[in-house]
């Protein structure tokens, strides 16, 4: 019978057997899924595993840091961080276009994450040992809706920020691929995986750059993720974490509204909150959520995030509205 434990030993035992003595490598997001599939190859394989983090500087309060500091101390595996940050602000420099802002990110996400592998596979070189594979945190669902499983990196652009380079040099291993969510967040919770990220809500992978309307900038980015930081705090405290799907917190950076603060006038953005209920996210709904834990969110807003004047709620259900707002 199915049982995490089984899961867990079976594919530990194919990890071993596919890899051999060979290195491999990993991105990782920041997400469930990631995080799981190098946990399970990194008890597969140990050191054989590197795993490459890039921080595009899109980032939530804290994610950085849970997988620098969180995901090493549970599972001991090698980690490459890779700062690109200043990279993807001046890449990101000037441009208010959704679809621009998602395809410059996902280039250059690409781009560091090849430098990255390079680098790891020309050390692989000098120990004798050739990277040979990349792991991958693809569920059973992902196979399905790219078509059926042909073993071939064929992911879609959505779910890993850019796609994966159609030259890839690399077996895929992919030990999640019969899995579910449900059973891949298990599956990390008895691999020791802190709950902060097993339970993880869906984040895009282009992070903040698609939760700002308008130019993507430091400043923005700072205040953004402080006002973020408070509704997460807030939904937690309240214990709606399980009951809401996830709740984007959005800056509107190109609009301005008057207010009224201490005795002056003020001109600032507005912060939208879109908590939204949903099974697959392919349709969702707003979510009608207690009034007082809004209030809550409003004011620690309004009086905590500089420039913010305004907290407004969407109340669009998906369709017609997507999820995120670019
Ligand atoms: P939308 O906005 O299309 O979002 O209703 C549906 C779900 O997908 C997430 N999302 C993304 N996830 N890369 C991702 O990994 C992306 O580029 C991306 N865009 C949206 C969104 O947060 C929601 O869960």
């Amino acid at each position: 019978s199915w049982t995490t434990g089984n899961v867990i030993e079976e594919q530990v035992e194919a990890i071993r057997a596919q890899v051999g003595t060979k290195r491999a490598i990993c991105g990782l997001s920041g997400g469930v899924d990631s995080a799981v599939a190098a946990a399970l190859v990194q008890k597969a394989i140990g050191s054989q595993l590197t795993c490459v983090y890039v921080d595009h500087g899109l980032m939530r309060k804290g994610e950085t840091e849970q997988v620098e500091k969180d995901f090493v101390a549970a599972t001991g595996v090698q980690l490459k961080v890779v700062d690109a940050q200043e990279r993807f602000l001046s890449a990101l420099a000037g441009v208010s276009d959704p679809e621009t802002k998602r395809k410059i990110i996902g280039r250059e996400f690409i781009r560091v994450f090849e430098q990255a592998q390079a680098e790891i596979v020309a050390e692989g070189a000098a120990d004798g040992e050739d990277v040979a594979f990349l792991v991958q945190g693809t569920l059973y669902p992902d196979i399905v809706e790219s078509g059926g499983g042909t073993g071939t990196a064929n992911i879609k652009s959505h779910h890993n920020v850019g796609g994966l380079p159609e030259d890839l040099e690399f077996e895929l291993v992919e030990p999640l691929r019969q899995l579910f969510k449900d059973e891949v967040r298990m599956v990390g919770q008895e691999l020791g995986l802190p709950a902060e990220i097993v339970q993880r809500q869906p984040f895009p992978g282009p992070g903040l750059g698609i939760r700002i309307v308008g130019e993507v900038t430091q400043e923005r980015l700072e205040l953004l993720r402080e006002a973020d930081a408070i509704a997460r705090e807030e939904l937690t405290a309240a214990g709606l974490d399980a009951e809401i799907w996830q709740c984007p917190v959005v800056l509107l950076a190109d609009v301005r509204s008057v207010g009224v603060q201490g005795d002056g006038r003020t001109y600032g953005h507005p912060i939208v909150l879109r908590p939204v209920s949903s099974e697959d996210a392919m349709t969702a709904d707003w979510t009608r959520m207690p009034y007082d834990v809004l209030a809550r969110i409003s004011t620690r807003i309004t009086n905590e995030v500089r420039d913010v004047n305004r907290v407004v709620l969407d109340v669009t259900s998906k369709p017609p509205g997507t999820i995120e707002w670019e």
